[in-house]
């Protein structure tokens, strides 16, 4: 995928098909030619959205193929599907689910080599930041990526830094720590190949709203967003949409 705006809503679990129908209903006649508009609801209702409107992805992939492994989706499945990308490495999934560094990289090689896109989602806790060691953190993060898939594979991510101290709690990153942290991500791909940075699309998370899209788009380096709660109201995510629109 090349450079572009992208909003992409996470409904994690949350969600009903009666949010899918009005979602479609919603966003099937909206004007916004300059957003991919990404839907990563749950896998159970992936079929239910329109994807004349959205593009559908999953939150969580197995890393492995197939077989004995009870409640995991595989990427081959995906394919079966015309799903076309997936979440990977969600500070959620980090914290809740076990998804280590190797794990994430391992998710992100498989999703590649099945071509779809991997979002792979980087980002620093509270106590990281405070300590002053943000970079050193999410060059550990996309290290591990890169050692597997190379600087290649990871060109062909979509990459989401999502601070954890800012998803879910209403404490938006300002612009600025936003733009500083995702300035350092593309320096960094830069550092090792100069037209991967100019490609890859960088994207924004944690407490996304409809009031503060704009000015955080409005960054050089911030290629639109990854929104949670406010993705699951129409009006809120069409406004972050606009937001997105305007800069594309
Ligand atoms: P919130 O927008 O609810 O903070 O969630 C962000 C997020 O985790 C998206 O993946």
């Amino acid at each position: 995928m090349s450079r572009q705006q992208i909003v992409a809503g996470n409904w994690k679990l949350n969600g009903s098909k009666a949010l899918i129908n009005a979602f479609n209903e919603h966003f099937t006649h909206t004007d916004i030619p300059n957003v991919s508009i990404m839907l990563f609801v749950p896998a159970l209702y992936a079929e239910a959205v329109d994807k004349s409107a959205f593009c559908v992805g999953v939150q969580n992939i197995s890393e492995h193929s197939s077989g004995a492994h009870t409640g995991e989706l595989s990427v081959a499945m995906l394919n079966d599907l015309g799903i076309k990308y997936t979440l990977v490495g969600h500070s959620e999934r980090r914290q809740m689910y076990g998804d280590s560094n190797a794990v994430v990289a391992k998710k992100v090689s498989v999703a590649l080599d099945a071509d779809i896109t991997p979002i792979l989602c980087v980002g620093e806790s509270l106590e990281t930041r405070d300590a002053g060691q943000v970079n050193e953190f999410i060059q550990a993060q996309l290290d591990s990526v890169i050692e597997l898939v190379g600087i290649a594979g990871l060109s062909r991510c979509v990459v989401a830094y999502e601070p954890i101290w800012a998803i879910g709690t209403g404490h938006t990153a300002t612009p600025e720590q936003a733009q500083a942290v995702h300035a350092f991500i593309r320096q960094y791909i830069a550092s090792k190949d100069a037209m991967s940075a100019q490609q890859i699309s960088i994207l924004y998370g944690g407490s996304v709203n409809a009031q503060t899209a704009s000015d955080l788009f409005a960054q050089p380096d911030i290629d639109g967003g990854l929104v949670g709660g406010a993705s699951l109201q129409q009006a809120d995510f069409l406004t972050i949409c606009q937001a997105a629109n305007q800069r594309g």
